[in-house]
């Protein structure tokens, strides 16, 4: 089966001052048609320069190498204007903030529609029809009277949904959501959710979710990739993550909190931080933080798989002495 993501080795690099600022170095993931894989780890770890990797939206001076693949189309390399088309067409992406993504002058319901006919020949008539309906799916109520509001005259659950609903507009083969219900209260958190997994049970779209909340994961995700500076750490089933976390990392991150599921947890705060990413450790770039670590963890792990699960580490599944409330 083709992969509705499938990256390969992936490295992103920024040119910064004189130096490269490696910010995903050799990723490797699929997410397969109808799956939601969550995308974990702490701030700056490279989450959001992957999905814009994904999406083609990096600055022109970034060096891209590996391969992204969509629904079996490469990614890495192409012009503008084949991004362009690929984008809000085969793969669409929802950002935490719904202001970034709207127009404030132009009605909700024409952004939607607009999205239809930059890649659809339909007619304003029909573009308007099926806008319509798109936000009377994603849970606008009244949505035809809605459709000439202005942004600011809806909530910010609403607006997230009008996002979605033009996110949707020409049936992604993959969504990518970065932090999609961060800046929502849990009720509209839920709504949201509750959509993107009738999302992918109607219409099998694939999503990677990007999150830093663990209850986010444990109500959609299929399965969780854990990212720590710039790469993955370890990839699992979400719930023989919560169950079986292998990683130390991982297994520090669910270790502390009270409950791994309860709603709205964050992710733990790790003493130590994460290292700079323009001067990684030559080896493990946890090894710093890990009350395992070892001389071997000098050199780079090599990914253990099991299954379609993965776990870069020379001590997985040793237990963890020093974090307290750690399994
Ligand atoms: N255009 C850029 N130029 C230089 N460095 C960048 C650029 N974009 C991102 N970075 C750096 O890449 C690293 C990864 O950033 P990224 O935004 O991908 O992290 P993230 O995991 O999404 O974090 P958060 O959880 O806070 O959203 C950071 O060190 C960031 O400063
Ligand atoms: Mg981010």
């Amino acid at each position: 089966m083709t992969a509705a993501l499938a990256l390969c080795d992936l490295r992103v690099r920024f040119p910064v001052g004189d130096g490269l600022v490696s910010a995903v170095d050799g990723v490797s993931l699929r997410v397969e048609p109808g799956e939601i894989v969550g995308l974990v780890g702490e701030s700056g770890c490279g989450k959001s320069t992957l999905a814009a990797a994904v999406m083609g939206l990096l600055p022109p001076s970034t060096s891209v190498t590996g391969s992204v693949r969509v629904a079996g189309d490469e990614v890495v390399g192409l012009d503008d204007r084949r991004l362009r088309a690929m984008r809000g067409d085969r793969v669409s992406m929802v950002v935490q903030d719904p202001s970034t993504s709207l127009d404030p002058i132009w009605s909700v319901g024409d952004q939607v529609a607009e999205t239809i006919r930059a890649h659809r020949r339909v007619g304003r008539r029909q573009a308007r029809a099926l806008a319509t309906q798109l936000m009377t799916d994603v849970g606008i109520p009244a949505a035809a009277s809605r459709y000439d509001d202005p942004p600011h005259r809806l909530s910010g659950g609403m607006r997230q949904r009008i996002v979605i609903a033009a996110a949707l507009a020409n049936e992604p083969s993959l969504l990518i959501a970065d932090e999609p219900t961060t800046a929502l209260d849990v009720t509209i958190q839920a709504q949201i959710l509750g959509l993107i997994r009738r999302l992918r049970d109607d219409r099998g779209t694939a999503v990677l979710l990007i999150t830093h909340d663990l209850g986010v994961v444990a109500q959609v995700c299929d399965r969780v990739a854990v990212m720590y500076a710039g790469q993955l750490v370890e990839v699992a089933g979400a719930q023989e993550l919560f169950d079986h976390p292998r990683h130390p990392y991982t297994r520090a991150l669910l270790g502390a909190l009270p409950s791994a599921t309860a709603r709205g947890e964050r992710l733990a705060v790790i003493p130590g931080q994460v290292p700079d990413l323009a001067h990684q450790p030559r080896g493990c770039r946890f090894a710093a933080r890990c009350p395992l670590r070892t001389d071997v963890c000098e050199q780079a792990p090599v990914p253990e798989p099991v299954g379609a699960s993965m776990a870069a580490c020379w001590h997985v599944d040793q237990p963890l002495p020093l974090l307290g409330g750690a399994r």
